[in-house]
Parts: structure tokens; sequence; C-alpha cells
């Protein structure tokens, strides 16, 4: 119940925010669908429903519009929502931006994905509309979500997470590659507060060989935000742009 009342937070307190830093969050229907599903959950456990069982063998990845390789062999070991930026550099006015990276830190909801899976596609689109907190090792505000891993690229091409977080187990470093995409679907959310160039695609990433633990494939889905201009007209030599996605590991 505590816990569904800090998902329940997570969209109430956007709407009581005075002024949120990245503009005016309006009452949509990503945040109606949210609180409707929420709510429901809290009736269900206040009529004495089953309390969660952070049970991830229940829990099922979404389905890419180019679906992508099945983990098989693998059982899921962690469920994470990112929220960070990509990283994009500008050579000049005519070129396309390239990425380079990413930063981004990520919250274990392994229960939400296993016990409350309707909420798990909704919250990047919500965790979009907040800055990250400004203490490094909080919870994702205004949620209790504990963070579990750190996200950044080791190179340009090496996807790193690391499960170095305080309130998290050590699940290891995976030194990963890009091994398959997708586009994001249609209806992905493509920026804070319905304005930006798209969501960034849908991964399924593999660890090399110099990856410290058991993880072997992680996937990036549910993304929302992220995508650069389409040139580089009127951009920086480097920007971010910020984005928010559902990660799951297996090993
Ligand atoms: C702009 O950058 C791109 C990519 O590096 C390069 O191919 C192109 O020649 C550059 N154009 C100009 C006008 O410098
Ligand atoms: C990405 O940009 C952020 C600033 O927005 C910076 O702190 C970070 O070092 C950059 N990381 C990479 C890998 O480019
Ligand atoms: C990037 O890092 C990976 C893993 O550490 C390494 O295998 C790869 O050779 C590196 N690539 C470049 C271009 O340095
Ligand atoms: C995620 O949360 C669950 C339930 O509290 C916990 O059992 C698990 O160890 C956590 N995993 C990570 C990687 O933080």
């Amino acid at each position: 119940m505590k816990y569904l009342l800090s998902l329940a937070c997570l969209a109430t307190s956007i709407l009581a925010a005075p002024a949120p830093p990245q503009g005016t969050f309006e009452w949509t229907p990503t945040l109606a669908g949210y609180m409707d599903v929420v709510f429901q959950y809290i009736q269900q456990a206040k009529a004495g429903g089953a309390s969660p069982t952070c049970d991830l063998s229940k829990a099922a990845m979404p389905v890419a519009p180019t679906p992508l390789p099945a983990p098989s062999g693998l059982t899921l070991e962690h469920v994470a929502l990112g929220r960070g930026v990509q990283n994009y550099t500008c050579p000049n006015a005519t070129a396309t931006p390239a990425a380079v990276g990413a930063v981004a830190r990520f919250y274990n909801v392994s229960c939400v994905a296993s016990d409350w899976a309707d909420l798990l596609p909704i919250m990047p689109n919500l965790a979009l509309q907040y800055p990250l907190p400004s203490d490094p090792n909080a919870p994702l505000e205004p949620s209790n979500l504990a963070l579990s891993t750190h996200h950044f690229f080791s190179n340009t091409t090496t996807p790193v997470f690391a499960f170095d977080a305080p309130t998290s187990p050590d699940l290891g470093t995976i030194f990963a590659q890009k091994t398959s995409s997708s586009d994001a679907p249609a209806n992905a959310v493509v920026g804070a507060n319905g304005q930006g160039h798209g969501a960034v695609g849908w991964l399924y990433l593999t660890s090399r060989a110099d990856t410290v633990g058991d993880i072997k494939a992680v996937y990036r889905l549910d993304t929302a935000g992220g995508n650069p201009p389409a040139t580089c007209q009127g951009q920086p030599s480097a920007f971010s742009v910020d984005y928010a996605a559902v990660y799951w590991f297996y090993k």
C-alpha cells in the first residue's frame, strides 16, 4: 500500500507543484490513465487484495514494433526506470546530429513490473516531466523508487550499466553492445510536455566479454523522448536531450 501511494505521488505532485522546472504539466490522458490504474490497485489493496510478490517470473516485456530477439534461456534479474540524457554532437549546421552516449540514473521498478505491469509503460512518460533529484543517491522524487544503477558510456559504442548504488545489491558492471533495435511505437511520447523530436529506439543489448557479473542481456523499452532534431541547423557543437525508458536485465 505504501508503495502504491508512493507511485500515486509520482503523478499527483506534478499537479501540486507550483512551477515545475521543465514547464507546466497539463492534465493529460497519460496522467489520467496512470492515476486510474494506481487508484484501482489502491482499492484492491484496501479490499484486502493480495500483497505484492515482486516475483519477476511473472513479468513480461512489451513487444517492440519490430520484435527484438527473445532472451532465450536467460532469467529476468532486474527491471529499472531510467531517467537521464542522450548526448549528441554537431560538427556543422548541415550535418546530422551524431549520438555520442548517454548518462542516466536507474531506479528499481522490479516490483512494478511483476505486480502492477500496466503502470510500467506509463512511468517513463511521467518521469520525463521531472529533473533528477539533486541528491545523486536519493530515490526518484517524488516517488520512493530506489536508485539501482548508473548508466553511462565508456566509449561511443559501449553503454555501461553499473550496479554501484548504495541502495541496491551489486549485480556487477555491464559493458554492452547494441545487438538489435526497433523504432519506438508511433504513439511514444516525443519529449517532456509533449514537445521534442521523438522517442529513442527500443534496443536489445548484449554483454561484452569485459562485463563483470552475470548479466547477459539488457533491453531498453518503453522509451520517451531522447531523439535529437533531424539536422544540426541552429544546434551547439554538443548538446543533450532528456529521455526516460524502462530497462530489463537478464542473466
Ligand atoms: C559537416 O560535417 C559533416 C560530418 O562530419 C561533413 O561530412 C561535412 O563535410 C561538413 N560540412 C561542411 C560544410 O563542413
Ligand atoms: C553527456 O552530457 C552531460 C551534460 O548534459 C555530461 O555531463 C556528460 O558528461 C556527457 N556524457 C557523455 C558520455 O557524453
Ligand atoms: C570500446 O570499449 C569496448 C569495451 O570496453 C571495447 O571492446 C572496444 O574495442 C572499444 N572501442 C573503441 C573504438 O575504442
Ligand atoms: C529491487 O527491489 C526488490 C524489492 O524490494 C529487491 O528485492 C531487489 O533486490 C532490488 N534490486 C535491485 C537491483 O536493486
